[in-house]
């Protein structure tokens, strides 16, 4: 636990503390990342979905292009645990619902969205709250409705301290065999995985990509009389 932290606090405290005081770093930080397909995947994405379709964007940050693309394209809800983050998206994207909240604890109506995305959040997620976090967003789907997301590729049981321009912040994530095994056990069908590796100011930084649907729900077959 960083030195500055409470006994009580949890990691996702800490993640919302450091998107709060380092949002200027954090901005000026993405502005050089390079090599991310984000906006290629997403038009895959919006090419499988129905016309105006209702999204949930989890760890929806400052309003940046990809969250401007969903606003236009969908009926966008986006969630985020950092107040200033979902100021500066309220800001820029006035035609979305941004709500701050922890997707970890959040209430949502089940089968209420078309598709779940999150762009480089769940490494921020305690690896041990993946597994009931992605059954949580099987639930939020519509049957054969769609995850894109990105996860952390490395085994890192949890990690505590400074980011950008000092600010405390936590990471945490499974390889990718693990990850992809909880989402299938969340009901989610694999459509596509690969990892990608893009260059982060520091140097290459590699994620694991998931492109999942939610399982249609199959009926029993009915029992008859004669059966
Ligand atoms: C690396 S930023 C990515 C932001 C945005 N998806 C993008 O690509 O620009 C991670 C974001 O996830 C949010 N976040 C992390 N954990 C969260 C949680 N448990 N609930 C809600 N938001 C969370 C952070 O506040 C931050 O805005």
């Amino acid at each position: 636990m960083p030195p500055s932290s409470n006994e009580s606090d949890r990691p996702q405290d800490v993640v919302a503390r450091g998107y709060d005081a380092g949002a200027d770093a954090f901005e000026a930080w993405q502005k050089q990342i390079a090599g991310s397909t984000r906006l290629e995947r997403l038009e895959e994405l919006l090419a499988r979905l129905s016309e105006h379709p209702d999204v949930l964007e989890l760890g929806s940050g400052a309003g940046i292009d990809s969250t401007q693309v969903l606003a236009g394209r969908s009926n966008l809800t986006g969630v985020d645990i950092s107040a200033e983050q979902v100021r500066r998206a309220r800001e820029r994207v006035p035609g979305a619902t941004f709500v701050h909240a922890d997707f970890t604890q959040i209430e949502l109506p089940p089968e209420s969205f078309d598709a779940v995305v999150a762009f480089y959040v769940f490494n921020h997620v305690p690896r041990e709250e993946l597994g009931p976090l992605l059954e949580r967003i099987a639930v939020w789907l519509r049957p054969g409705g769609w995850f894109l997301g990105t996860f952390g590729a490395s085994d890192l049981p949890g990690w505590y301290g400074e980011w950008l321009d000092g600010v405390e912040t936590y990471f945490s994530g499974y390889e990718p065999e693990i990850t992809l095994g909880l989402v299938h056990d969340a009901g989610l069908e694999l459509v596509r995985h690969d990892l990608e590796t893009m260059e982060e100011p520091e140097g290459p930084a590699t994620f694991l990509w998931v492109l999942a649907a939610r399982r249609q729900v199959t009926s029993s077959p009915r029992r008859t009389l004669s059966q």
